[in-house]
């Protein structure tokens, strides 16, 4: 008899990996493996072994038929703002018409809007919105999405957004890794000290002890949180135990990706406004690059120096920033398309930049991120020939099939299995 747990994906037109267990940079960004008429032989939760040619049929309970697709490993979305209520879609529109982010953020708008309405929606409403984002990013090809905290900037809420992701991991086919980022924005009628010496007194150490964050994240920026408090309560999350990430040179070069490479973070996000100096501490202490391209079109922003960055050996990693404010799409198509037509990605970086450079984002590219035996089986197949077709038809979301540890959780002409 045939074991049940195993399955086996044959006649794979194009399958595209990179291989190990860290963040590639430079020249190794461009050069995945790439193995034709191939198949994937899956036991349990994890890929068994990948070969060419004739399959091992004999060994697999069921089997799945990629003629005339691509394979990839599903997409590590490192870095989004996915648990909230409300939209600001009127902000946008104002932003269409000239009016800065910065603007708005100083007016009362911005993230302060999205906080009011969090604190307002129960665990219940929160779920159900976050369900079916995870649902979309599902059908996007994502297999582990980060979430950021930072919509509530009390200890309520906060516990509430992070408690929400946990639960959405428990249930959802998408791996969901929390990360605090209660400093996120000053509250209305608080300090920047006070409300720093809150994170550090009471947050920070009440977000360790329940266990319910991954990372801790700070929006480093001017008129935010600035060097001096950013640096207190990086500082404070390092000594807990928590790895970092930081919000860095998103508006102006304050200087965050300095911080980021001296704390010893592990990603420095955003960077559009990265200078010299930045790049320089990121080559030089292997942090590694989150960027953002769909938040540069939002903001009507130049995008980050992705082509710099890659030349000067800093990790770049791709991911959606998803939030209701500075990037309310998901759109992972539209993002290929930004990194390859305007960023100077070629196409082979791009996807390192969502998949092995993704994982290491998180820490978890020991599991994930490449498709190699022993690695977790999250397996995306695209209704395309080759890995070339993806910048080519740009906008356009070629995902039919995606394979979450081992089960198919996700079909385009079905729907969900779950
Ligand atoms: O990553 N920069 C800070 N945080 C988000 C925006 C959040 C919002 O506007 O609601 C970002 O762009
Ligand atoms: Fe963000």
């Amino acid at each position: 008899m045939r074991p049940m747990n195993k399955r086996l994906i044959i006649n794979i037109s194009e399958l595209v990996t990179f291989e190990g267990a860290k963040a590639l940079s430079g020249e190794a960004m461009s050069r995945p493996k790439k193995l034709h008429d191939a198949w994937i032989l899956i036991e349990g939760e994890k890929i068994l072994s990948i070969g060419t040619g004739e399959p091992p049929k004999a060994e697999a309970a069921h089997i799945l038929d990629a003629s005339g697709k691509l394979a990839l490993p599903g997409v590590v979305d490192s870095h989004t703002h996915f648990v909230f209520a409300g939209h600001r879609q009127a902000e946008y529109n104002l932003r269409l018409q000239g009016t800065s982010y910065a603007e708005i953020m100083a007016a009362g708008g911005g993230i302060v809007s999205t906080v009011a309405s969090t604190r307002e929606a129960s665990k219940d409403e929160l779920i159900a919105l976050g369900r079916s984002r995870l649902d979309h990013f599902l059908s996007l090809g994502v297999t582990t999405v980060e979430g950021k905290s930072g919509y509530g900037l009390d200890e309520e809420t906060e516990l509430r957004q992070l408690e929400v992701m946990h639960l959405l991991d428990q249930e959802h086919p998408v791996d969901v890794i929390p990360t605090y980022m209660g400093a996120h924005a000053v509250p209305k009628q608080a300090s920047e000290e006070a409300f720093i010496d809150f994170q550090i007194e009471t947050m920070l150490p009440l977000v360790m002890e329940q266990g319910i964050a991954r990372f801790v994240d700070i929006f480093t920026e001017k008129g935010v949180f600035e060097l001096f408090h950013s640096h207190r309560y990086l500082t404070k999350a390092r000594e807990l135990g928590f790895p970092l990430k930081v919000h860095a040179d998103e508006m102006v070069p304050l200087g965050g990706a300095q911080l980021a490479a001296e704390m010893g973070a592990v990603s420095a996000e955003h960077l559009l406004h990265i200078s010299e100096e930045g790049i320089e501490a990121l080559e030089k202490s292997g942090t590694i690059a989150v960027l953002l391209p769909l938040t540069a079109f939002s903001l009507k922003e130049e995008y980050a120096p992705a082509r710099e960055m890659i030349e000067r050996g800093v990790p770049v990693a791709l991911a959606t920033d998803f939030n209701p404010g500075s990037c309310p799409s998901m759109s992972v198509p539209l993002l290929i398309a930004l990194a390859t037509h305007n960023m100077g990605m070629n196409m082979e970086e791009t996807i390192c930049a969502l998949t092995i450079n993704g994982a290491a984002a998180l820490c978890l590219a020991d599991s994930r991120g490449t498709l190699e035996p022993g690695k977790l089986a999250d397996i995306v197949l695209h209704d395309v020939e080759s890995l070339d077709h993806l910048s080519y038809h740009f906008g356009v979301n070629t995902v039919d099939t995606v394979v979450r540890k081992g089960k198919m959780v996700y079909e385009k002409r079905r729907s969900f299995v779950r």
